[in-house]
């Protein structure tokens, strides 16, 4: 049964309504921008074995399985996105499970490589998971991912921008509450869609004291290509909506058992009345 805290907002049917109809337009940003741009980091798949954290509609699974990978586990809390994942992107090699992935524990399996697209900024828990996540790695193993951008999940109503009135240019993104670490309820298809920012300090603290070293990080951004086509996308070179990370298990990974003491996860460093209070910047 679903801990009564995980919120899993893709089963909600006007959610997920909203959600598919923007994954299917051609010109999504997930398409155009995150997917090229984790392809791009990963490791060498041939022979494999892979775990998909928050796999949903399960293209990536496929993809993993068509760059060599053995076998390919994708992992998923919603049933309906599981349902399209299982239809359309199937085969063999390709296994889906609904799971919530802070229980992978519970898989006692090793995978050479984890995994997860744009589904870790939902995870309230981010130090418990990267645990997790190094104890099912193989020696050396890798865990890539991305999630949204912490420019991205600061703001406390959900990102937004201003934009010049005569010519519609986007002219600074609005920015607040960066500091204020912890949970988000933002309007995304339907009202209070649950998820988790975290700092850069936060994210990069946590990654090396659960095991990890860095090997590479991405803000991607698309090219100037792109942007002629889609004027729209402009904005992007004012904040990056993705942030990727991509990690390898360290020799001396501490891994799951040890703790991080320094963060706290969901923690308020400062909250919205308090902030009200502070002389604004000059
Ligand atoms: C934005 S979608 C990304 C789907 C896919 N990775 C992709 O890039 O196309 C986020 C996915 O994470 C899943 N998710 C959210 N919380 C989860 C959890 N605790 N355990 C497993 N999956 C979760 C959602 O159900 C959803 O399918």
């Amino acid at each position: 049964m679903d801990s009564p805290n995980l919120q899993n907002i893709f089963d909600n049917e006007t959610f997920f309504a909203g959600y598919a109809a923007l994954r299917r337009q051609p010109a999504n940003y997930n398409l155009l921008i995150e997917h090229p741009a984790m392809e791009a980091l990963l490791p060498d798949l041939n022979g494999k074995s892979v775990l998909d954290l928050g796999c949903g509609f399960g293209e990536n699974c496929e993809t993993y399985r068509e760059l060599g990978a053995r076998e390919v586990l994708g992992i998923d809390l919603s049933e309906k996105m599981l349902t399209v994942a299982r239809v359309e992107h199937s085969g063999s090699g390709i296994a889906y499970r609904r799971m919530d992935m802070t229980e992978i524990a519970s898989l006692n399996q090793r995978f050479d490589v984890v995994v997860s697209s744009l589904a870790i900024h939902y995870i309230r828990d981010y130090a418990s998971l990267l645990r997790d996540i190094c104890a099912c790695l193989a020696p050396q193993g890798i865990f890539l991912y991305s999630q949204e951008h912490p420019l991205v999940t600061a703001p406390q109503a959900g990102p937004d921008y201003a934009f010049d009135p005569q010519t519609g240019a986007p002219l600074y993104y609005r920015l607040d509450h960066y500091t204020c670490g912890g949970e988000r309820s933002v309007e995304w298809f339907v009202e209070d869609v649950r998820k988790y920012h975290r700092t850069f300090s936060e994210l990069v603290n946590t990654i090396l004291q659960t095991g990890f070293r860095i090997l590479q990080m991405e803000e991607p951004v698309p090219p100037p290509e792109m942007v002629q086509t889609y004027p729209a996308m402009r904005k992007e070179y004012h904040k990056p909506s993705f942030l990727i990370f991509k990690l390898q298990k360290a020799v001396d990974g501490l891994g799951r058992g040890e703790s991080s003491t320094a963060f706290e996860p969901g923690r308020e460093v400062l909250n919205h009345e308090n902030l009200s209070g502070l002389p604004s910047a000059e």
